[in-house]
């Protein structure tokens, strides 16, 4: 097997990875001082850490015991596929979408099948049925909005994926400040669906590693059983409660980046560039010699993700959306690149 990779390189304008594009609140960074000195390093952390998963839980209106946190929701999802996945299992992904699923499931041992999306990167209910029938997948992953591709699924695509299986659905929700439904309203205690969420994107925390998942109280416990002991430090917890107190700042700057998707995309359809509507923090889009393209624009400083080797993705790159500044030079590298 090979790795994940998502090469870095130091250039001025990096819209590769989907992060946001501004800092988290500077009170929030001058705060981490006293909170370091206030950690007990001597001793292990709070092990099901409480009062971070309370305060999680009360703002998406569910119990303390319908909340995992861990390192990223990378580590959730591991966690997941190590509970529910595993040697003689079946997991099911709907290609193209986020790497990591299949590359999970496979390192944790479980075999996976392929869902195809339409042309235009839809799903079909009929595919759904196909595959859960055929396959009886254990766990389902569904990413909405999707990566790499942006698209929203509708609410109805969740209702045909829980007729049709009775396995672990997980509804990664790494995007959802910037789609329009969220699939937390449907979490019960009595159904499989378990929605994952992260503070890497919109929540500005990606160097912090937290993500979590609300699920019903019985997941959590199964969920519990699988994570190693400890694996949240205490550091962590405490930094991103304090952080949990400036998520309304965080949130109102979702409009900024929704205001700039929509300039960028704008500007894609006047330039004749093939793209797919985003509910996300990235646009997907297509040029004709995508490398040459890639390369170009890496000469002038900007890096975006360069998905086309990718299966179903020829043709196909990702823009993350950045700051103004650095979306203009995004799109002024793209146009030289073009025109080249
Ligand atoms: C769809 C999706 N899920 C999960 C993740 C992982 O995020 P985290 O930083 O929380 O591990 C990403 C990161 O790019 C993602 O795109």
């Amino acid at each position: 097997m090979s790795g994940y990779h998502s090469p870095q390189v130091d250039v001025p304008v990096r819209l590769n990875t989907n992060e946001s594009p501004f800092p988290p609140p500077a009170e929030w960074v001058a705060s981490l001082a006293a909170i370091a000195s206030d950690t007990e390093w001597n001793r292990y952390p709070d092990r099901s850490a409480l009062r971070l998963r309370a305060e999680i839980a009360a703002r998406h209106g569910v119990a303390v015991e319908n909340v995992f946190v861990a390192n990223g929701s990378n580590e959730v999802l591991q966690t997941i596929l190590l509970a529910y996945g595993g040697h003689g299992r079946t997991v099911a992904t709907y290609e193209p979408t986020y790497q990591m699923y299949a590359q999970i499931a496979r390192v944790t041992g479980a075999d996976v099948v392929t869902g195809e999306r339409r042309g235009d990167f839809t799903l079909d209910p009929e595919e759904i049925r196909r595959v859960s029938e055929r396959h009886r997948p254990a766990v389902t992953m569904l990413c909405n909005p999707n990566n790499p591709t942006g698209i929203v699924e509708p609410r109805e695509t969740l209702g045909a994926l829980r007729e049709a299986t009775d396995g672990v659905i997980v509804v990664d929700e790494a995007y959802a400040e910037f789609g329009d439904w969220s699939a937390v309203d449907d979490v019960r205690e009595e159904a499989n669906l378990i929605v994952t969420r992260t503070f890497s994107k919109t929540l500005s925390l990606a160097a912090l590693r937290v993500g979590y998942a609300v699920a019903p109280t019985w997941m959590v416990s199964d969920l519990e059983t699988a994570v190693l002991p400890y694996h949240l430090d205490a550091f962590k917890q405490a930094a991103t409660l304090a952080a949990l107190g400036h998520v309304d700042e965080m949130e109102r700057r979702v409009a900024a980046v929704r205001a700039e998707r929509a300039r960028i995309e704008s500007s894609f359809t006047e330039m004749a560039v093939e793209h797919w509507p985003s509910g996300a923090n990235f646009v997907l889009f297509r040029v004709p010699n995508a490398k040459d393209v890639w390369a170009s624009m890496l000469a002038d400083g900007v890096l975006v993700r360069d998905c086309s080797g990718w299966e179903r993705l020829a043709g196909c790159l990702r823009v993350t959306i950045g700051t103004p500044d650095e979306n203009s030079a995004f799109l002024a590298a793209l146009g030289r690149a073009l025109a080249r």
